[in-house]
């Protein structure tokens, strides 16, 4: 069977220093923190031109710390999208918040800013913006309407690490920007692992307190915090990773540019029986993606799906049902008729896809199909 995402094919090619940099951290007698996490901060913040990156234990870490630095309180709303993976609308609701429920553009998939801007009221602190699949959503203007509205933007890279959006890095949007270090993300390490970023000092200071005890001196506890810290080994992992970042992004894209012609030919008839369009996630100008997921826009979905199943292509459905239908969020689902949310969830199906992805392979078999 193919993988899904071939992590085992990307530990094989770089085999070599994958043991060098673990054993060294194996022998350093530092696990937590230290020199090598310092490294790969610092070559975070280079990479995308944030002034500060403090890594911690996930990305779902992440985005809790940013809430909580940014000061969030129980009844604060906090404006989310409805498609997309649990974790930003979980996030404020932890800390007492309430998540509002924003459509997403029926091409992009993206967050709509003219939905965030239906979702403002005097309870609203902030929205989290996610940049969905590896592309941002349109930065100008949602950053044009959180300044309007006096409100603040994280940008949730979990997916993104490695976008541009017309040439600014991802992770450098929001007053504090988070990715995902989870295994299966562009770039990934080999547990859980998450970094946040910003430009700005003072909240820079408070990310790096609350990550840690909520201390920056030793047994000396200024403010309430928690253990969020990335161990050295998955640091040292990740900078392997992170020499190899830009040439599997030029593969991803490949493997993407493949995929698009597929499918504007199985859309052309050649292959789709009538009312079967495929259409994939529409890049927008501007946009680089990391293509964490090539996800298709099914107009019959379970034909398509027993298609793959027949060609043993493996799929994932990102996401089956929009947040506000979640039986958590229930008691916030009010005025979330996400209707491009809605739609999404029935016809998503995500295939195959990473820098060691056979996509030609792929496309042969779906054309016997
Ligand atoms: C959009 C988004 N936000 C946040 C997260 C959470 O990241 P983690 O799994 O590292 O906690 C994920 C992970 O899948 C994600 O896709």
């Amino acid at each position: 069977m193919i993988p899904f995402i071939n992590i085992r094919a990307q530990r094989e090619a770089y085999k070599s220093e994958f043991l060098q940099a673990e054993q060294e951290v194996l022998d350093s007698g530092c696990y937590i923190g230290g020199p090598i996490v310092q490294a790969f901060e610092t070559e975070l913040a280079a990479l995308t031109g944030a002034k500060h990156a403090v890594t911690c234990g996930s990305g779902t870490d992440a985005i809790t710390i940013a809430l909580l630095a940014l000061g969030v309180k129980p009844g604060d709303e906090v404006i989310v999208p409805d498609f997309t993976f649990i974790a930003p609308a979980e996030c404020v609701m932890r800390l007492g918040g309430i998540p509002k429920f924003a459509d997403i553009d029926v091409e992009t998939l993206q967050i709509s800013p003219e939905s965030i801007e239906a979702q403002i009221g005097p309870m609203t602190r902030g929205i989290i913006a996610v940049n969905l699949f590896g592309q941002c959503p349109d930065y100008k203007k949602i950053k044009e309407i959180a300044s309007a509205h006096g409100l603040w933007l994280i940008e949730d890279s979990a997916q993104a690490f490695g976008a541009t959006q017309n040439g600014q890095s991802a992770c450098t949007f929001g007053d504090i920007s988070i990715t995902s270090f989870y295994p299966a993300k562009p770039l990934g390490c080999y547990g859980d692992g998450g970094a946040l970023f910003t430009h700005n000092d003072e909240l820079a200071q408070k990310i790096r307190l609350i990550a840690n005890h909520g201390s920056s001196t030793r047994y000396v506890h200024e403010i309430c915090g928690m253990n969020s810290r990335l161990d050295a080994i998955q640091a040292a992992v990740l900078r392997v990773k992170l020499r190899h970042l830009d040439e599997e992004l030029k593969k991803r894209h490949e493997n993407a540019r493949k995929y698009d012609e597929f499918f504007a030919n199985y859309n052309a008839g050649i292959r789709a029986p009538a009312g079967a369009k495929i259409v994939p996630q529409k890049m927008a100008d501007g946009n680089t993606s990391t293509y964490a997921q090539y996800t298709v826009l099914a107009e019959k979905r379970s034909s398509f799906i027993e298609a793959l199943k027949s060609a043993e292509i493996p799929h994932c459905i990102h996401y089956p049902a929009p947040l506000h239908e979640q039986p958590c969020f229930k008691m916030f689902a009010q005025g979330s008729e996400n209707n491009n949310a809605i739609k999404a969830c029935k016809k998503a199906v995500s295939l195959p896809m990473c820098a060691f992805t056979d996509v030609e392979g792929i496309v042969e078999m779906l054309k016997k199909v």
